[in-house]
């Protein structure tokens, strides 16, 4: 599903340490499809920054997937997401596979730092 040819509708970028996020992005471009929706999900350690922009530039949705490390974004996803340039009208959404869920006050952390980077650049949440 890795393959930057051609454009989707959708795509989705994503950090997966043990397996568990890319499994979601993957299933999730797989029932993106079978609704009809061409979705594309993307490893953002087998992209360049460019990619990744040329990228959300030719699609109407972007998701971002990672998991809770630390009660926190993994760093990885955290500096690709400082390098994006802000963008207007473009619309997101985002999901955190993790070990507890949200239910410790400081995970709300890493879903508030990924939600004032999209609203900064004038994207929407879902
Ligand atoms: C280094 C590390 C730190 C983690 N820290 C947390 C945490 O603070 N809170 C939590 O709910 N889960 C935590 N987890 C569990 C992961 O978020 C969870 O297993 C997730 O599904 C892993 O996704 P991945 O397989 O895509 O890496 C941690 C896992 C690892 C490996």
């Amino acid at each position: 599903m890795d393959n930057k040819s051609g454009s989707a509708e959708i795509v989705i970028f994503y950090f997966s340490g043990t397996g568990n996020t890319w499994w979601a992005s993957n299933e999730m471009v797989r029932q993106f499809e079978k609704l009809g929706r061409p979705a594309r999900a993307f490893s953002i350690e087998a992209l360049s920054i460019n990619e990744a922009i040329e990228l959300i530039q030719d699609s109407d949705i972007v998701g971002f997937g990672y998991p809770i490390h630390g009660s926190d974004l993994p760093v990885p996803m955290k500096n690709f997401i400082e390098q994006l340039p802000a963008v207007s009208g473009e619309k997101a959404f985002v999901f955190l596979p993790s070990g507890y869920g949200l239910v410790m006050e400081q995970q709300w952390e890493a879903l508030c730092f990924m939600i004032r980077a999209l609203m900064s650049s004038g994207g929407s949440i879902s």
